[in-house]
């Protein structure tokens, strides 16, 4: 099957040879058991790069599925939780946290020296009902969230490496988002985000602290607003490290407007983040879609091009780059997309993927 497999790889590897595209990559399905193939691949992704490989990953898979497990442990050196560490599934009550998934993978982290990227501490999506219907006035609700991150970054300090203090704050475009009610309550949105970064200082000053959001490199308009309020808070003070931008493109995002975002991103000085990657084929939303080798090599070509593009930044910049997602079995876009999706670095049986090789080609 495997050498079946290569031997497709190399037939589509030729068919793309003769185009002079610099992003080519050349078609590789084998891993360690493939010795057939001249061309092994060697490394993981986690031992070349110089920087942290992230996954974000489930409590639950991690328990139920040892492959699931053992390829979280071979290829990545970061993890981040998919959701145990919102706000909605720790903070269950006005009174009560829930914290048995988030110490399962702080714990696993820490059992297999990896690094722990916290996700997330406000973002409007994420408020749990109580929360929301509570109906506190501006006071009462930063009291409320102040203890929050106080309680949750304090209890992970030195243990979580790094938090996304606030998530998707800009709608399209660069207006604040109107359907959180944090604009409804508060004059000024960004003064009150920037006490939220105080208050995670407060209570871990060695976490790395991020603004977290999507499209971020692509919509010029929303990066000007992240690059104004970056601004801001570093003319007070706040203490911000670091930009994520998410990073769920495809295979037909415009690479030029890419790189143009990202540049534009990094001269903010801060660490750069990529920080829930995957990359969606089925551009279309079709239910006939076939994931066949052009697929795989389109994929494979943007995973390279996005790798290559992190690598030029400046070395104090890098900080991770991290998939949404750990295999092609379990993604998020299968329900938010369409269920013909097949957007990360291993396929369904944790084969690497073409992406998984030209991922690795784009690292220096
Ligand atoms: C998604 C998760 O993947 C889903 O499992 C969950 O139900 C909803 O959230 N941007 C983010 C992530 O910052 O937290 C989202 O994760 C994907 C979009």
């Amino acid at each position: 099957m495997k050498s079946k497999q290569y031997i497709l790889g190399v037939l589509t590897a030729l068919l793309f040879a003769s185009c002079s595209n610099d992003e080519k990559v050349v078609l590789k399905y084998a891993d360690e058991g493939d010795s057939g193939n001249p061309n092994p691949i060697t490394q993981t992704l986690k031992e070349k790069a110089k920087f942290k490989i992230g996954a974000a990953v489930k409590m639950k898979d991690l328990q139920n599925e040892a492959n699931y497990k053992n390829a979280v442990l071979k290829h990545y050196n970061q993890i981040t939780a998919e959701f145990e560490m919102k706000m909605a599934s720790i903070w269950t009550s006005s009174t009560a946290y829930n914290y048995t998934a988030a110490d399962y993978l702080v714990g696993f982290a820490q059992d297999n020296k990896m690094e722990v990227h916290g996700h997330t501490l406000v973002w409007y999506d994420s408020f749990p009902e109580w929360f929301k219907k509570a109906q506190y006035d501006s006071i009462a609700f930063e009291a409320k969230v102040k203890v929050y991150i106080t309680d949750v970054v304090g209890r992970y300090k030195g243990k979580v490496k790094s938090w996304d203090v606030v998530n998707e704050v800009f709608a399209d475009g660069g207006a604040m988002r109107n359907e959180t009610v944090i604009n409804s309550l508060f004059k000024d949105p960004i003064g009150f985000y920037g006490r939220c970064f105080r208050y995670a200082k407060a209570a871990d000053p060695d976490a790395k602290l991020f603004y977290n959001d999507y499209s971020v490199v692509l919509d010029a308009g929303k990066r000007a607003s992240i690059k104004k309020m970056v601004a801001r808070f570093k003319a007070n003070g706040v203490p911000i490290d670091g930009l994520g931008d998410q990073f769920h493109y495809a295979t037909d995002t415009n690479r030029q407007t890419m790189k143009t975002g990202f540049t534009d991103l990094a001269s903010t000085g801060l660490l750069i983040h990529i920080s829930e990657l995957d990359i969606k084929v089925n551009t279309g939303k079709s239910d006939s879609y076939v994931f066949n080798d052009v697929e795989n090599q389109k994929q494979a070509e943007t995973y390279k091009y996005i790798t290559t593009m992190y690598e030029e930044l400046p070395q104090t910049q890098k900080f991770a780059i991290s998939t949404w997602g750990v295999t092609d079995k379990y993604t998020w876009l299968t329900s938010f997309w369409h269920s013909k999706e097949y957007p990360l670095l291993l396929d369904a049986d944790y084969n690497k993927k073409p992406a998984y090789q030209g991922f690795l080609d784009g690292l220096k």
